[in-house]
């Protein structure tokens, strides 16, 4: 047998889906598992979208357009008109199989192998998984927990800029920091990459769920002043709890970019003909769908950050969006700590899963003692996990001592 390739072989493995194995034993076994170790919303779809599933009546189901069908376009275009940007037509716009596909297409529209991409840490660990993929190296740029995760100051940024520097991604609201980027940090970036002749790609993913008094600041407000730059990651799963239909697109006003993306889109000939469908139902999901849950999302957020900050030695920083809380633990190893959860620990039959800081970190020393919590359960069973965790650190170090 020939051996398999360098290239897959040093594809990292997903710390959140790691310790999946485990989670499985535990509840064959009969315990229950609060899971806050993914981003997969447990709200539902809207009526709308669920609706136009079932009266789908194409037959064949063919291909779609390579770079997505003109109804899931112009229901694109309607959305960010919507969000004032004007300017933005569908021809802006490549329809792609989630915001995951997004990132690849920018990723290998704007690198060679060996060129660097300039990330702030900790960073979405898939960015990870797509740069190695297109032999991309990530430069990571650390943030802190105690300072909320917010970006440091311009001359730590430019000091990594190298000759192999193409461009600058950033994730805002953050995964998994929650982090919500001010007007003057995505100014900031901007003018950076201005200076500097990058690209900037913006993951706007979460773009709805900010819950802080300042508006969410999107690089579409910048784009007309680096047209050639900017490049806009987005998706529908986070928005509408659409995670398994496979809706993104990616957003920008370089043309010659867009065409060459395109070719991209056309090496897997299309996306899904049935979840643009879907997706195009977007412009008739009322506005009430949306900020129901926000709202819930922000009295999660409060729930989980006064519970984590009651636990003796957790450090945590206010979240300011998404749906995920990055906290530092009392203990040497959280992965340790994540494992022993599954196999050992028990509170009346119950634990929980989390998924453990390092991944989200290139140097994975820096994330060792994190741990990224995913507010996605109702509220009393987010408290529940605050009473186990609470309980758990507690007999851990007894453990340790
Ligand atoms: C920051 C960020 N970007 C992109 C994605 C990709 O999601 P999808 O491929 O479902 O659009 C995720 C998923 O968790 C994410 O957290």
């Amino acid at each position: 047998m020939k051996t398999l390739s360098n290239r897959i072989t040093n594809l990292p493995v997903s710390s959140i889906r790691k310790l999946i194995p485990l989670a499985d034993e535990a509840k064959k076994q009969g315990t229950i598992i609060y899971h806050l170790n993914m981003g997969q919303p447990d709200v539902k779809s809207p009526e709308v979208m669920i609706d136009a599933l079932k009266s789908w009546n194409q037959n064949p189901i063919s291909y779609a357009p390579s770079g997505g069908t003109p109804e899931y376009l112009s229901a694109l275009e309607q959305y960010y008109h919507g969000l004032g940007f004007q300017f933005i037509s569908i021809q802006n716009i490549i329809g792609t199989i989630a915001g995951s596909e997004a990132i690849n297409m920018a990723m290998f529209a704007t690198c060679d192998p060996g060129d660097e991409i300039l990330v702030f840490e900790p960073y979405y660990s898939s960015y990870q998984t797509s740069a190695q993929l297109w032999g991309v190296n990530l430069v990571p740029i650390q943030t802190d927990i105690t300072q909320g995760f917010h970006l440091p100051d311009r001359d730590t940024i430019e000091s990594q800029i190298t000759p192999k520097t193409k461009a600058l991604l950033y994730s805002s609201p953050g995964n998994p920091t929650g982090t919500v980027y001010t007007s003057d940090e995505v100014k900031l970036l901007k003018d950076i990459v201005k200076k500097h002749n990058l690209y900037i790609i913006a993951d706007e993913v979460y773009r709805e769920y900010a819950f802080i008094d300042r508006p969410h600041v999107s690089l579409l407000e910048f784009m007309q002043e680096i047209p050639d730059q900017a490049i806009l990651i987005d998706s529908l799963s986070k928005r509408y709890n659409l995670c398994g239909a496979r809706l993104g697109c990616l957003v920008s006003l370089n043309t010659e970019l867009l065409k060459s993306a395109l070719k991209f889109a056309m090496s897997r000939l299309s996306g899904g003909l049935i979840d643009q469908h879907i997706g195009a139902q977007l412009t008739k999901v009322p506005e009430t769908y949306i900020e129901e849950i926000q709202e819930e999302y922000r009295l999660r957020r409060d729930l989980m950050y006064k519970g984590l900050q009651s636990i003796p030695g957790v450090t945590v920083s206010l979240p300011e969006g998404a749906f995920y809380i990055m906290a530092e633990l009392p203990v040497e190893d959280a992965e340790a700590f994540c494992i022993w959860l599954l196999e050992e620990y028990r509170d009346n039959n119950e634990t929980v899963m989390m998924a453990p800081g390092y991944g989200f970190y290139k140097n994975p020393e820096a994330g060792k003692k994190q741990v990224r919590i995913a507010y996605v359960l109702e509220k009393p069973k987010l408290q529940r996990t605050i009473e186990i965790l609470t309980k758990a650190l507690r007999a851990y170090k007894n453990l340790e001592n």
